[in-house]
């Protein structure tokens, strides 16, 4: 197939024939309609992480169209339009429930096994849900991953319609996301960003406040939802109010913070770390897509013109998810 690609340890992605991924048992085969783009697509290219092996397709956000059913596969047909979960866990571990993305058997997909920037996309049935009805398929692929991990940390962080949320990072797919969410769930949302022009578009968008990322904030917040890491801690850690609740699922300025302990334990703070979402989850959020949760997109590319839209996500230019287009699969279900 024709697949976007990494062939070497830090090289950039290319575009040409890698093999066709052949379904297992339990497994089926998405013929790609959209993918979308992660810092994930970047990360792949500087080592953090180092795919598993090469040729490695990225790709994490992944809707389409199934096209072929493994040995064993009676959930799917041929035909049926779908969204693919990327925490990819054993079947087994769905018993855990929402816990099922604490199993060690967790792969992330395009990063721990090929994603869906190229034509065909092999996975686990159980990681499917039903395209949500009345989106579009660029739509479709905007919410598995930050919607997702934004609900799973919504819903750890007891989030409670009226309370005050702080997101960091707007401009970035998963800010935005989080944004949205936590607004469907009838929270008052609060943004930063280091650009004047995110913050306008967040106020547009209906944040109640925009605040730039590298000044002490103005507001004291229930919730943070932060992504960004060393580059805003300081500044986030004194924004909440005593007993509220830090929620982490990245460090895209770092890997690294100080904490102040006294300010934790005197304020009664909560940090909770997430990351992905379970099948549970993912379920949860493709209904909120039904009822009409928001997603922001920033720009729709073909799928060739894969690193136009890495360079703008690598600039830090855009204001929510970049979608690939690989065909245009029909009209919204
Ligand atoms: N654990 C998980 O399951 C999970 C899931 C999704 C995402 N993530 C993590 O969340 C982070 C965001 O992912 P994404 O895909 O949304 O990335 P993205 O679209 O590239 O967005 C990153 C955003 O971070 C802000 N930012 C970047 N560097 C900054 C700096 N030095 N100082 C201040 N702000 C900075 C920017 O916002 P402004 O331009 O508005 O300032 C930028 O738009 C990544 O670290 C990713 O690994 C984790």
């Amino acid at each position: 197939m024709l697949a976007w690609h990494l062939d070497a340890e830090h090289s950039d992605h290319r575009f040409g024939e890698v093999p066709d991924p052949v379904p297992g048992p339990g497994d089926v085969r998405l013929s790609v309609v959209t993918s979308a783009l992660n810092h994930m697509d970047h990360w792949l290219t500087v080592g953090r992480p180092r795919p598993p092996s090469f040729p490695h397709v990225p790709g994490c956000d992944v809707a389409g169209i199934v096209e072929s059913l493994g040995p064993g596969v009676t959930t799917w047909a041929v035909g049926d339009e779908v969204v693919v979960n990327a925490a990819v866990v054993p079947e087994a571990a769905l018993s855990r429930g929402v816990d099922s993305v604490l199993d060690p058997g967790l792969q992330i997909l395009g990063e721990h096994r090929w994603g869906g920037h190229g034509a065909l996309c092999v996975v686990p049935a159980h990681q499917l849900a039903r395209r949500p009805k009345g989106r579009t398929w660029v739509e479709a692929a905007t919410y598995p991953v930050c919607s997702t991990t934004a609900w799973r940390m919504l819903r750890r962080g007891r989030l409670e319609a009226g309370e005050r949320v702080l997101v960091t990072g707007i401009g970035g797919g998963f800010a935005t996301a989080a944004f949205c969410l936590a607004r469907h769930l009838g929270a008052e949302v609060h943004v930063t960003s280091r650009d004047p022009a995110k913050r306008r578009r967040a106020l547009e968008l209906g944040a109640a406040g925009a605040h730039d990322s590298s000044e002490p904030l103005p507001v004291q917040v229930d919730v943070v939802v932060e992504s960004i890491g060393p580059a805003v801690w300081d500044h986030v850690v004194r924004a909440l109010r005593p007993g509220g609740r830090l929620l982490v699922c990245g460090g895209t300025s770092g890997p690294t913070v100080e904490l102040d302990l006294p300010r934790l334990f005197y304020k009664q703070l909560e940090i909770i770390g997430a990351s992905c979402g379970s099948q549970e989850e993912f379920s949860d959020v493709t209904r909120f897509l039904e009822e009409g949760l928001e997603v922001v997109v920033d720009g729709v590319y073909p799928l060739e013109r894969y690193p136009e839209a890495l360079q703008r996500l690598r600039a830090g230019e855009q204001v929510g998810k970049l979608v690939l287009e690989h065909t245009k699969g029909g009209t919204p279900a």
